[in-house]
């Protein structure tokens, strides 16, 4: 048996196939296209390892996909690949919509061709398997109850409407034309390989290097963290145990302000890499113009997971930070390699306009 999966050169996707592989020995077929999000340094410990076979490809070529499918046969395909960053969306969301709409419409295509010629047996046991977000959910007030699977679509950004768009493609595969498709929606991950664009990797490089953290606006929005290797976790079980047709929301209740959040990252460090100047990292926190349209809060509601599958994760908020910062400061050539001339055009670029 082997599952194929997209976007596995990523943040969440290649801590998916470690753990895959860690923790069985079935095979993992990765196709990823390697846009600035994508790095195989991520996968080095596999080299050699024939259990994973790396192929460079786009999940809008239908044409490919439906050939790799037919080459190698997987039970299962996961759909990882995606456009991640929100404020990347905000600047430029064309690549947005070309691979979370078209690139997700495109794969279907393959794998429902693919499905429909598999045997009968074969064909019931098959899953597609695609990993979207809560911000589909939109934004929530400081007292509304988190998101459940019911909760009504209302996507606030590019990048959030582009991850709707390919969740209701998902579904429509689904109940139109059989296609034995899952969704699962994750709050915001944390954890080792993660591109440091996004809020946590971000801090822990800045202050490493003693340069201002940008807050956006007045840092008190919330995000409900997750460290990945639960997601990780959910996502095995989901494809284990999960229902055809299915939707399930993935999160750890963990919510936090922004400026917590930094400020545990600077409380962290000042213990474990204390400044030259004997200051606290907490002097670099600095308040920046706020992202346009930026959602106030997001919470998951993981009952249905919870109670169905029987799923729960592992880590607190502080034992999940505390490893992630510990591989944050065990890895700063991993951080030195991925931040190269396009990354610092982007921070510039971002910042500036932020400023
Ligand atoms: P990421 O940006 O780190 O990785 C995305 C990967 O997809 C990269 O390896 C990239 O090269 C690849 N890719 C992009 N376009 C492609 C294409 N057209 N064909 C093939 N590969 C392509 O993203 P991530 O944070 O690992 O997120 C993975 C998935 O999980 C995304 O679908 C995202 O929407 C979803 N998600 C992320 C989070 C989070 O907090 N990071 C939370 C919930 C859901
Ligand atoms: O909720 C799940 C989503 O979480 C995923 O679908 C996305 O792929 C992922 O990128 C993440 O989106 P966010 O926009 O929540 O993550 P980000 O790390 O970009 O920002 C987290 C919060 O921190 C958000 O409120 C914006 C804020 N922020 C972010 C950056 C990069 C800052 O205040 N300063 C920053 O420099």
């Amino acid at each position: 048996m082997t599952i194929l999966i997209t976007g596995g050169a990523g943040f969440i996707g290649s801590n998916f196939v470690l753990d895959w592989l860690a923790t069985c020995n079935e095979p993992v077929i990765n196709v990823d296209k390697l846009t600035y999000a994508g790095n195989l340094s991520n996968l080095q410990s596999l080299q050699g390892d024939k259990r994973h076979l790396f192929i460079h490809g786009d999940i809008g070529d239908a044409a490919s996909m439906l050939q790799w499918l037919r080459q190698y046969q997987p039970r299962a395909v996961i759909n990882f690949a995606a456009e991640s960053h929100v404020d990347r969306s905000i600047h430029d969301p064309e690549a947005f919509i070309q691979t979370n709409v078209n690139g997700t419409f495109h794969l279907l295509e393959a794998a429902l061709a693919y499905w429909r010629d598999l045997p009968e047996t074969k064909r019931d046991d098959f899953r597609f398997l695609h990993i979207s977000t809560d911000e589909v959910y939109g934004s929530l007030d400081p007292r509304d109850p988190p998101f459940t699977e019911l909760s009504r679509y209302a996507p606030n950004s590019p990048y959030a409407a582009s991850k709707a768009s390919s969740d209701h493609l998902v579904r429509a595969y689904y109940h139109t034309y059989g296609l034995p498709a899952i969704i699962t929606n994750c709050s915001n991950n944390y954890g080792p390989y993660q591109f440091p664009e996004k809020l946590i990797p971000l801090a822990i490089h800045f202050a490493l290097m003693e340069k201002p953290i940008p807050i956006y606006g007045d840092g008190q929005q919330i995000r409900d963290w997750i460290y990945v290797k639960d997601h990780c976790t959910a996502l095995r079980c989901v494809l284990q145990k999960g229902l055809p047709g299915e939707v399930y929301n993935v999160g750890s209740c963990h919510e936090q302000s922004n400026l917590e959040v930094v400020e545990t990252i600077c409380a962290r460090l000042d213990l474990e890499r204390p400044r030259a100047n004997q200051k606290s990292y907490q002097e670099l926190i600095t308040f920046v113009k706020d992202r346009p349209g930026h959602d106030r809060r997001y919470a998951i509601d993981a009952s249905k997971i919870r109670r169905a599958l029987g799923w729960a994760p592992k880590e607190t908020f502080a034992s999940g930070m505390q490893k992630t910062i510990a591989w944050y400061l065990e890895n700063e050539t991993w951080v030195q390699n991925v931040t190269t001339g396009r990354y610092r055009d982007w921070i510039n670029t971002h910042y500036q306009a932020a400023s």
